[in-house]
């Protein structure tokens, strides 16, 4: 294999091309209420790993990093603009440490704010090469209808009384999360001229990769730490989300404690202690049947689809090496 070259960028390359030039976004001074929110949620960072698999599987194909950063942060932007979105959707309170859009700015900004978010995000993307812009908006549109499919599954189950499969929650968070993921990928090969093969199967590793991330994000949201997760621990049970932890409690309860889970679920709470009261009883049946053990158990049937990399045709396999590590690094990560 070709040795990692003096010329190489590195993930620190990468995540300070990806802030300068998130930095160039035009977003004005005036109408503080709707581009305020915009920079408070871009300047937050968080981890960037959507520009940061985009870029990777551009440049080991040979893309150059000027013609692949603007996709890449197209993705970065509309992921944001869904985390506003979303934080109106599970009510949430804080994200990366800090109040959400939603909770600082209202409901009505956070909306809106989201909604030039995605029209930057589509400013950003057609500044492709015009021959690769046709592939690149199929896939962009696709996997954003996708997204929002997704999310509406997720708010279904949250009041639906049947309660979801296994893999009716895994399908929703495919939806939801995964999909994202195996198009930045797929849309570094577009930009990078990789064939169509080398590009599903990176999209394949990073779908897989993307529900292993999303089952990791609900077992952090009960057993996570707040200070590094930067999220409100328990806000999946506050908003009564069919996760895989509740799914799997379920399966192996007994009677009189699934009938336990079952009323909890099926509660709202109006005081704040009643919703440490509710996170508590729920965390301590999670503890009683050992879910973390099965959820993680869960997690590692979608660690798969390296081997299949050998295959790959890539001009730069550096990169793919750093690739490799950032996929691992996600799936153990604690934030
Ligand atoms: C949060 O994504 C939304 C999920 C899909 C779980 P990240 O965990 O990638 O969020 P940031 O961008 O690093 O904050
Ligand atoms: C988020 O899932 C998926 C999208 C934003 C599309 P979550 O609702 O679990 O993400 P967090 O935990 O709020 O980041
Ligand atoms: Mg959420
Ligand atoms: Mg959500
Ligand atoms: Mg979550």
């Amino acid at each position: 294999m070709q040795s990692i070259t003096e010329n190489t960028l590195s993930i620190a390359d990468l995540n300070k091309a990806i802030e300068l030039e998130l930095a160039k976004l035009p977003l004005p001074l005036h109408l503080a209420e709707l581009y305020d929110p915009i920079r408070h949620a871009l300047e937050l960072g968080g981890k960037r790993m959507r520009p940061i698999i985009c870029l990777l599987s551009g440049l080991m194909y040979g893309a150059e990093l000027d013609e692949i950063l603007k996709p890449a942060l197209a993705i970065e932007v509309f992921h944001n603009f869904t985390l506003l979105h979303d934080d109106i959707m599970d009510n949430a309170p804080i994200r990366r440490g800090k109040p959400t859009v939603f909770a600082k700015w209202g409901l009505n900004s956070a909306i809106l704010s989201g909604d030039v978010m995605m029209i930057h995000s589509y400013e950003l993307l057609v500044e492709m090469k015009a021959n690769k812009l046709t592939d690149a908006l199929k896939l962009f549109n696709t996997t954003a209808i996708e997204v929002c499919e997704g999310q509406q599954w997720d708010m279904q189950f949250e009041t639906q009384v049947e309660l979801p499969s296994l893999n009716d929650y895994l399908d929703m968070i495919r939806l939801k999360t995964a999909v994202l993921l195996g198009a930045a990928a797929k849309l570094g090969v577009i930009a990078g001229n990789g064939s169509k093969d080398d590009a599903d199967i990176l999209y394949t590793l990073l779908v897989n990769l993307g529900i292993a991330f999303q089952i990791q994000d609900d077992w952090l949201d009960t057993f996570g730490n707040q200070d590094n997760f930067g999220k409100r621990i328990g806000g999946d049970i506050l908003a009564n989300k069919k996760t895989c932890l509740l799914i799997i409690a379920l399966q192996l309860s007994n009677d009189e404690d699934k009938a336990k889970l079952e009323s909890l679920y099926l509660s709202s709470c109006t005081t704040e202690t009643q919703e440490i009261d509710k996170i508590n009883q729920v965390t301590q049946l999670y503890k009683k049947y050992k879910v973390d053990k099965k959820v993680n158990d869960l997690k590692e049937n979608y660690l798969k689809g390296f081997d299949e990399l050998e295959a790959l045709k890539v001009v730069k396999p550096e990169y793919l090496e750093l690739l490799k590590s950032i996929c691992i690094s996600l799936l153990i990560r604690d934030k």
